[in-house]
């Protein structure tokens, strides 16, 4: 595996492969790396000939009162888990690679509409962070392919959104959400809940569970399947920010008769924020 910190060398490299006739998947990820990113890979693998890793923890991306100090960096036990799986190349750029003129001159990328609800309204401007941090990986690998997980769905309709209004030469490609054995997401952020959040933390997913096989035995009564969420969440122990049934295409409203929903949801378990989503084929 290419250890790359640098544009040049980045490029170089992208150069040396497209010449050999292959073609190239880009994973990004801030690190701190766990079974979802992995699976990501293996998905990237199956696309494409060379997978290159991104490595960068944005600040654009987080507001001024969240983790972006704390955010887990944990560089060599990265490493070690990306032999386990085949990366060809590792990027970790950092600040002053992905932002020459800094954060606050940066040029900025916004798709609106479907970055102004759910995460969007609760943590403005992060999803321009996540567009603009976005845009520039894709410029400085210039993948084929790119791999973006379900488990933060609002970012993948907005990945794809960007890249095709933007009519950006990408396929993105989406990756299951992976889960630990009682059926809470992984995430890095998992690591912040205590012993006992961590015992409850399973629950949100069985919420969800549960709405969707209520609108699978023909329940359509959305809005008040949603109150009754938020209360067991409460009732649980959670503090609720959303969760909400929408077209799975675009986040809209779901007329009657919708066949592809998705239940999203966001909730804070003590000091830890949690998202979790299911889809629902009608
Ligand atoms: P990060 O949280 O590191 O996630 C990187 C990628 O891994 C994202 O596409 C995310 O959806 C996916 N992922 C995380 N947990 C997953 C799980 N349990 N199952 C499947 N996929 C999972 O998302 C980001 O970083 C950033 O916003 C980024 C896109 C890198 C831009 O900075």
């Amino acid at each position: 595996m290419r250890e790359i910190e640098n544009k040049e060398e980045m490029r170089e490299l992208i150069g040396e492969w497209r010449r050999a006739g292959d073609d190239v998947a880009l994973v990004p990820t801030m690190g701190n790396l766990h079974v979802g990113h992995l699976h990501l890979i293996n998905v990237a693998r199956e696309h494409a000939d060379r997978v290159v890793v991104s490595i960068f923890v944005n600040p654009t991306q987080f507001g001024e009162d969240e983790d972006y100090e704390k955010y887990p960096r944990t560089i060599e036990k990265d490493k070690l888990q990306l032999k386990r799986v085949k990366t060809d190349a590792l990027f970790m750029p950092d600040v002053e690679t992905i932002y020459p003129f800094g954060t606050d001159s940066a040029t900025s990328v916004t798709v609106p509409v479907l970055t102004e609800e759910f995460c969007g309204s609760f943590r403005p401007g992060h999803f321009d962070g996540v567009t603009t941090v976005v845009s520039r990986l894709f410029s400085l690998v210039q993948p084929e392919v790119a791999v973006f997980g379900e488990k933060d769905f609002q970012q993948l309709l907005i990945v794809k959104r960007l890249v095709e209004d933007l009519s950006l030469p990408i396929k993105v490609i989406s990756a299951e959400t992976q889960r630990e054995k009682d059926g809470l997401a992984i995430s890095s952020r998992n690591q912040y809940l205590s012993e006992e959040e961590r015992k409850k933390a399973p629950e949100l997913y069985s919420v969800l569970q549960s709405m969707r096989s209520e609108i699978l035995n023909d329940a359509d009564h959305f809005g008040e399947l949603e109150k009754n969420a938020v209360f067991d969440l409460e009732r649980i122990g959670f503090a609720p920010e959303y969760v909400s049934i929408r077209k799975a295409d675009d986040l809209g409203e779901p007329e009657p008769g919708e066949r592809r929903l998705v239940i999203l949801a966001a909730v804070y378990l003590g000091e830890t924020r949690l998202i979790d989503n299911v889809t629902i084929n009608l």
